[in-house]
């Protein structure tokens, strides 16, 4: 994404690159940073995953406004089942109140919500609460927003292996494009921009598989605290980013597999 410095229009002045123009396709984003958010308040925890919630929606709309057509989130690892009790049946609930408050809103304004993730652990409430989100936005097209709910990366890997040998796949034919077809998140292509908010520098088990050659982004700010001034700064650090896949020149497309 380079442009030469030495690069002139035809009066003779250097073109100078707009960076902000380079649009990632699909950013995914590991919303970190809840709980330290609400302890620096000195506010219980479950307040800064409603603040997350706060921050989820202001991103969908940051996202429609570039016209950024897959954002994918990380909201509930496999692993944090983990946490206290209290704070499961907190984040459980307020899946039930985000999709009450926000998701009318968000169909009209074009985004389409799928859930990837294992749905046999969560109740029966949440289920529907996910049903419900799915079929009142599945005709819309203008942003897919993929929640990774109960999800993990080597869960999602385990999986498609799972269902390709149900579907008897003999081995010579299960391909990475064949398995990728087994993938929770088979419905959109790889992610370009890979944003971990909270500083730490790891990817905790989401998207181990799609993230193979996406743009890695780390920031300190706390999830509740992200807003489009952050997304456009990682946006600017990814229109400057070289993606070689391997190769040695700058590539003009990807790999992903998806859509
Ligand atoms: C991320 O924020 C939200 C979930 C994992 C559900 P955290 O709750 O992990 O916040 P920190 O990392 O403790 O600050
Ligand atoms: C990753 O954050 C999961 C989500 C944001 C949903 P965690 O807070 O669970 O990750 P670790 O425990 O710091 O690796
Ligand atoms: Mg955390």
């Amino acid at each position: 994404m380079r442009s030469d410095p030495a690069q002139r229009n035809r009066s003779g002045s250097p073109i100078v690159p707009d960076h902000t123009a380079v649009i990632p396709r699909h950013v995914a984003i590991v919303m970190d940073g809840n709980g330290r958010w609400a302890n620096k308040r000195f506010l219980p925890r479950a307040v800064g995953h409603e603040q997350g919630v706060e921050a989820l929606v202001r991103t969908v709309r940051a996202c429609v406004q570039r016209g950024i057509p897959y954002l994918t989130v990380f909201a509930f690892s496999s692993e944090n089942w983990r946490r206290p009790e209290d704070e499961v049946s907190k984040l459980m609930g307020l899946v039930l109140v985000a999709v009450s408050r926000y998701v009318e809103r968000l169909a009209q304004e074009g985004v389409r919500i799928r859930i990837v993730g294992d749905r046999e652990a969560v109740s029966e409430k949440v289920r529907a609460s996910w049903h419900k989100a799915e079929t009142a936005t599945q005709h819309n097209s203008r942003l897919t927003l993929s929640v990774a709910f109960n999800y993990g990366g080597r869960w999602d890997i385990v999986q498609a292996c799972q269902r390709a040998l149900a579907d008897g796949v003999p081995p010579a034919e299960l391909t990475e494009a064949r398995l990728g077809s087994y993938l929770a998140l088979s419905h959109a292509p790889d992610p370009d921009l890979f944003i971990r908010t909270g500083g730490e520098l790891r990817i905790s088990n989401f998207l181990l598989w799609q993230a193979a050659y996406s743009e890695l982004y780390f920031t300190d700010c706390l999830w509740p605290d992200f807003g489009d001034a952050e997304l456009d700064a990682a946006i600017a650090d990814f229109a400057r980013r070289e993606r070689r896949f391997g190769g040695v020149e700058p590539a003009a497309s990807s790999i992903s597999q998806g859509t």
